[in-house]
């Protein structure tokens, strides 16, 4: 039931309300493709130091909200500060992406006695001084990474094409993979549900390498982990509303939406949206799902394509967003230009 002076659209939203036009939230909408990040970023000394400050971290939450009409705020920290809380050192290189420390496997029954949100009270901070400085009629997402996606960084020590390292461990090392996901899966519970505590109205789960994995792969790894994160933070937070992201998940989608109990099932560009209106149950919502790419390019064609978007989803409830996180080498006018397409303005 949606309580009717919610004023929250994307809430309401994720609470099954369709609406006449579709709230807008951008993922990576805190990022390099602002100026005003990029000079933030250099006052932190590194990316998790931004992280992990509560003043710089909040400011970078809020400034996509100062420049275009979105309806949400998304926390700014990132998947990675889960193995970061359990110990697994990961720096960030610039242009290099994320590098981990070696997992040690002999250390995993000490990983899983840690307390994740003893390192992690920073971000909840950050997510209470969001809230407060945020306007009634915004919605807070809070996130974290799916147990399978931020396994790949922790096995692979860094993004790989083919998530081959984490692939092959999770076959040829099957106990410590399990140990390994049920940490990520108890983490993720507790951080989730902290951040909720702390003032996050939606949560989201990044399964971010959803792809690659046959169906009995992605049963095990994907669906069976991100329906126990949805269980056990509902059982801490009755009905907490929660939008799923298994990128690339293709002909799998349908499973993980049935099986896992998300609200919203963020969907990728190389999913059709026709396809996904007739296969997905009518009471399920979807967010995206423009290429971020015809946001680079701009102009009729983004347009255009957004407006398909919007007309095939027009039925059901609806959160526009890219289908994968904006570029740096985005111009600024071009957000504005699609925000305000979207939004009507
Ligand atoms: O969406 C937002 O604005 C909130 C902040 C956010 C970041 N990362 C900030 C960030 C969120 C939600 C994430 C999620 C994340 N992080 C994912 C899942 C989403 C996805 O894109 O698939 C993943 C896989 C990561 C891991 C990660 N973090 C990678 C692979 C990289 C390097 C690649 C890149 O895009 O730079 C990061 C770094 C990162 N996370 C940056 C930002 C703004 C850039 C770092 C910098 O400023 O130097």
């Amino acid at each position: 039931m949606i309580d009717m002076a919610e004023p929250k659209k994307l809430l309401r939203t994720v609470l099954g309300e369709v609406q006449k036009r579709p709230p807008i939230w951008i993922m990576r909408q805190a990022g390099r493709y602002l100026p005003e990040y990029r000079e933030i970023r250099t006052k932190a000394k590194g990316f998790l130091d931004l992280c992990y400050t509560p003043e710089l971290a909040t400011e970078v939450t809020l400034q996509p909200l100062r420049r275009f009409n979105l309806d949400a705020a998304i926390l700014f920290s990132d998947i990675l500060v889960i193995p970061d809380a359990l110990g697994q050192k990961v720096a960030f290189e610039q242009g290099e992406g994320p590098v981990l420390e070696a997992l040690d496997k002999n250390k995993l029954s000490k990983m899983g006695e840690l307390n994740v949100l003893d390192h992690l009270s920073p971000v909840l901070e950050t997510v209470k001084s969001v809230r407060s400085s945020l306007a009634p009629d915004k919605t807070l997402i809070g996130f974290c990474g799916a147990p399978w996606t931020v396994a790949t960084y922790m096995i692979g020590q860094r993004g790989s094409p083919d998530q081959a390292a984490a692939r092959l461990f999770a076959l040829e090392e099957p106990e410590a993979f399990k140990k390994l996901i049920d940490i990520l899966v108890n983490a993720s519970i507790d951080y989730l549900v902290a951040q909720l505590k702390a003032g996050a109205d939606v949560v989201q789960i990044f399964e971010s390498w959803a792809l690659n994995l046959d169906e009995k792969a992605f049963v095990e790894r994907v669906i069976v982990p991100n329906k126990r994160i949805v269980e056990g933070v509902r059982k801490r937070v009755p009905n907490a509303p929660i939008i799923g992201f298994p990128r690339g998940a293709a002909g799998m989608i349908a499973r993980y939406v049935k099986e896992t109990g998300v609200n919203v099932v963020g969907l990728d560009y190389s999913m059709p949206v026709e396809f996904a209106d007739s296969y997905l149950p009518a009471n399920i919502g979807v967010q995206g799902n423009l290429d971020p790419l015809r946001v680079v390019a701009g102009g009729a064609q983004m347009l255009e394509r957004a407006e398909e978007i919007m007309t095939a989803f027009a039925k059901r409830p609806h959160i526009f967003n890219l289908g994968h996180g904006i570029v740096p080498q985005t111009s600024i006018s071009n957000v504005e230009e699609l925000v305000n397409f979207v939004t009507g303005n």
